[in-house]
C-alpha cells in the first residue's frame, strides 16, 4: 500500500469527517472507525500511522459514556485524544471546533512530528492501491456493475475497469428517462472507448408502458425505481458465473454526522432490493471518498470532464420532471428543452457555476398565438438552483439575455411548446424537483 493513515476513532463526536478531511488536507490519509474497534482489527489496516481518538463532550453518547478498549493503548500506535477530556490520553487537544487553528496546528503537529506520516494521499496513490485491493478481492471472478451514467457509477466502472478489466460486467438500464444523449454517451465511453464489457438494455417501452396514466408522483418513483431492479435482476440472472456486486457507495453514505457511533454505518449492505438468492458480496472502493475526491479520482482515471463534473440527476430521470401522468410527446418536448438549456448554460459558463439546472413540463396547456392562428400548447419551466447540501437551496439570478436566447430556442425548435417560464421559488417553500 502505497499511503499511510491516521485512524480517527469515533467517540461521539459530530466532527469526524471534519478532522478527517483536515488531515486528508494536509496529504495525509485518513479514516473513521467505531469506538470499538479491537486492536487487531486496527493493526490489520493498511498503513496506519496513528490513531486520534475523537470525543464529544464527555464521550457520552445517549447517557453512556464510551471509551475504546483497552488494548488499543497496547497496540503500538502513537495515539491521541481529541475534542475531550480523557486523562488516560497521552496528550490533551483542545475541543475541535473551538480554536481550529491551534487544532489545526496540533493534528498537524500530531501527524507529522509524532507519527512521521509521509505526504502520500493523492488520487494517484488512491488508485493504484485501491486497484491492488480490489483484485485482492476479486480474485480470478466476475463483478457486476448497474453503471447508471452518474458520477459514482461511472468512476467506479473506470476504477473496476482498470483493476480487473474484463471481469467486469456493466449493466446500462436505459428507463427511457435519460437526458438527451446520455445513454449514448454511457455506451461511447465505456464500450468504446474504454472497451469494457458493457450490456446495453434499451427498456424505454417497458417502463413508458408501466408508467402510462400514472399522475401520483410516489407512485411514478415506485414504479420507476422497482422495474429498475427488475430489469437489472432480469440481465443478472442471464448472466454466468458472477460472484460480486460493485456499489458506488461513498463516504457521505456510510458516515452519519450525528453522534451515535453505532449508526455510523448505514444499511447500505442492502444491495437495493435484489431477491435473497442474488445476494452478491460488495466491491465497494469508493467507500472512503467525499464526493469532490470522487470527482478527482474521475479525473485520475481519465474520464470526460463532462461525465465526472455532471450535475446531480435524480433516479427516476426527466419522470419526475414530466409532471402528472407521463406522455410521450411531453416528455420529448422536456428532453429537447433541457438539452438547449444544457447548451446554453455551458455557452454561457453557468454550467460550472450553477448547482443544479433543469427544464419541467407540466401536464397542462395554454392558449398562444403562432403565425397568426390560435395555439394551445405546452409551456416549459426553467429552473436552476445552488445549494450546498440540496436542504435548502437559492435561486440563481439568470441574467437577462441568457433567459432570452433559452426562451427563443426552445420557442422556436421544441415542438408543442408556447410558453417559458422560470422558477424563482427557492427551498424551502419549494422543493428542487417538482415531483
Ligand atoms: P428535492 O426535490 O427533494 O431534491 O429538493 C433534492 C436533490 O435530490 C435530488 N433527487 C433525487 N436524487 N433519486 C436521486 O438520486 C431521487 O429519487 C431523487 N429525488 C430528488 C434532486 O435532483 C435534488 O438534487
Amino acid at each position: 500500500m502505497k499511503q499511510d493513515m491516521i485512524v480517527i476513532l469515533d467517540l461521539g463526536s459530530h466532527e469526524n469527517t471534519v478532522l478527517a478531511r483536515a488531515i486528508r488536507d494536509l496529504g495525509v490519509y485518513s479514516e473513521i472507525y467505531p469506538h470499538d474497534i479491537t486492536a487487531a482489527e486496527l493493526k490489520a489496516l493498511p498503513n496506519v500511522k496513528g490513531v486520534i481518538l475523537n470525543g464529544g463532550p464527555m464521550n457520552v453518547v445517549d447517557g453512556v459514556e464510551i471509551d475504546v478498549l483497552p488494548e488499543i493503548y497496547e497496540a503500538g500506535f502513537p495515539v491521541i485524544a481529541a475534542g475531550h477530556d480523557k486523562a488516560t490520553c497521552e496528550v490533551k487537544l483542545p475541543q475541535i471546533g473551538n480554536d481550529m487553528e491551534v487544532v489545526k496546528e496540533q493534528v498537524r503537529s500530531f501527524v507529522f512530528d509524532v507519527c512521521k506520516a509521509e505526504t502520500n494521499w493523492n488520487m494517484k496513490n488512491f488508485v493504484d492501491d485501491q486497484v491492488e485491493l480490489v483484485k485482492r478481492q476479486v480474485g480470478d471472478k466476475k463483478v457486476l456493475l448497474a453503471l447508471s451514467g452518474g458520477v459514482d457509477s461511472s468512476v467506479l466502472a473506470a476504477l473496476l475497469l482498470k483493476a480487473i478489466g474484463d471481469q467486469l460486467v456493466c449493466v446500462h438500464v436505459n428507463h427511457g428517462l435519460m437526458r438527451k444523449g446520455e445513454s449514448e454517451n454511457v455506451v461511447e465511453v465505456f464500450s468504446n472507448q474504454l472497451n469494457a464489457n458493457l450490456v446495453y438494455v434499451d427498456a424505454t417501452e417497458r417502463f413508458l408502458t408501466k408508467l402510462e396514466g400514472v399522475e401520483d408522483p410516489e407512485e411514478k418513483r415506485k414504479i420507476i425505481g422497482g422495474e429498475f431492479i427488475r430489469v437489472f435482476e432480469e440481465e443478472a440472472r442471464k448472466l454466468d458465473g458472477i460472484d460480486f456486486l460493485g456499489q458506488g457507495t461513498i463516504y457521505p453514505d456510510i458516515v452519519e454526522s450525528g453522534t451515535k457511533t453505532a449508526k455510523m454505518v448505514k444499511s447500505h449492505h442492502n444491495v437495493g432490493g435484489l431477491p435473497e438468492d442474488l445476494q452478491f458480496a460488495l466491491v465497494e472502493p469508493l467507500r472512503q471518498l467525499f464526493k469532490d475526491e470522487v470527482r478527482a479520482c474521475g479525473v485520475e482515471l481519465g474520464l470526460p470532464y463532462e461525465m465526472v463534473y455532471r450535475q446531480p440527476f435524480p433516479g427516476p430521470g426527466l419522470g419526475v420532471r414530466c409532471l402528472g401522468a407521463i406522455t410521450r410527446d411531453r416528455l420529448e418536448a422536456l428532453r429537447e428543452a433541457d438539452a438547449i438549456l444544457r447548451e446554453e448554460f455551458q455557452n454561457a459558463g453557468l454550467d460550472k457555476k450553477v448547482w443544479q439546472y433543469f427544464t419541467v413540463v407540466p401536464d397542462f396547456k395554454s392558449v398562444g398565438v403562432r403565425n397568426n392562428a390560435r395555439s394551445y400548447d405546452w409551456p416549459v419551466i426553467l429552473r436552476a438552483v445552488n445549494t450546498v447540501d440540496a436542504m435548502t437551496a437559492t435561486i440563481e439570478e439568470i441574467e437577462w439575455p441568457v433567459l432570452h436566447k433559452i426562451t427563443n430556442r426552445i420557442l422556436a425548435e421544441v415542438p408543442n411548446v408556447n410558453r417559458v417560464c422560470y422558477d424563482l421559488s427557492p427551498k424551502p417553500s419549494a422543493t428542487i424537483e417538482w415531483e
